[in-house]
Formats: structure tokens, C-alpha cells, sequence
């Protein structure tokens, strides 16, 4: 279970393009979210087991670069940093999940964007909500 939420999240949050609203302009923003879970450099790591027979109550922690392009050696253009926890009884149907996304490059650099969102496996695209 905790192998695919996490396989899904990094998906999905993948495909998020943002649109921020300034005086009926609107920015696109796309990128790739790297979700490592295993090797010698994983970007996630479980900091709270659960007691359950399921997921449900684990907490895992990442810190996932984010790149220009799919391939992880393409434009290294900042970094997912946050948690989710496995909130539903029914660990596949959503996690909850809290982040920052820190952008390093050009115009961007410095700035973040917050997250904070239930992640629904219910849909086939998922969105998550910007605070
Ligand atoms: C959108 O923003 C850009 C950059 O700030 C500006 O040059 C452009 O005039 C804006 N367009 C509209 C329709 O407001
Ligand atoms: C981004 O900003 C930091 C802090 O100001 C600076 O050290 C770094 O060189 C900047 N990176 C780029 C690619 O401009």
C-alpha cells in the first residue's frame, strides 16, 4: 500500500499546474515531482509505523526534487519538502498531505508554494490544494 501511494502522489503531483490569478493573468507552472523509496538515496522515509493491520496512521516525510523534465537528470528547478499521513481507515482511498514546494530557479527562485490536501485515489486526477 505505502509503495503505490507513494508511486501515485509523485504522479500526480507531477501534473500539477498551478494557476495563480494577478490582474486576469494566469501562470502555468509545470514540473516533475521525484519520489525515491528505496536504493541508496531515498527521498521518503516512514518516521511513524502503524499499529493497524493496514497503512492507516503512518507518517512518512520527503524531500523530492523537482525537475524541468521527466527524466531525474533534467533541470534540477527546486524541491518538495513535506508529509503525508495516511489519514483514511481506508489507506487506499487517500493520504493527507502537507508540503512546501521550493522553487530555486530564475524568476522563481526563493518562492514556495504551500500545500496542504487530501490526496483522493477515487479519481483519476487528482488535485491538490494550494493554501
Ligand atoms: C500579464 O503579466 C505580464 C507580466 O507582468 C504583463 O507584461 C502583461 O501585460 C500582463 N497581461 C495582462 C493582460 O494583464
Ligand atoms: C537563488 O537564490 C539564492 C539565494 O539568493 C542564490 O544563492 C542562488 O544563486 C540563486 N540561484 C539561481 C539559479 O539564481
Amino acid at each position: 500500500m505505502a509503495s503505490s501511494s507513494l508511486s501515485l502522489l509523485a504522479i500526480l503531483v507531477a501534473l500539477l499546474a498551478l494557476a495563480a490569478e494577478a490582474d486576469k493573468n494566469t501562470t502555468h507552472i509545470h514540473f516533475f515531482l521525484h519520489n525515491n523509496e528505496g536504493g541508496l538515496n531515498p527521498t521518503v522515509v516512514k518516521v511513524v509505523g502503524s499499529r493497524s493491520q493496514s497503512s492507516f496512521g503512518g507518517i512518512y516525510v520527503f524531500d523530492d526534487p523537482l525537475t524541468e523534465g521527466p527524466d531525474l537528470a533534467s533541470k534540477l528547478i527546486g524541491r518538495a519538502q513535506g508529509s503525508y499521513v495516511v489519514a483514511a481507515q481506508d489507506p487506499s482511498s487517500a493520504l493527507l498531505v502537507t508540503a512546501n514546494l521550493v522553487f530555486t530557479e530564475r524568476m522563481y527562485n526563493g518562492s514556495t508554494l504551500a500545500l496542504l490536501s487530501r490526496l483522493s485515489f477515487d479519481t483519476p486526477v487528482a488535485e491538490l490544494s494550494v493554501v
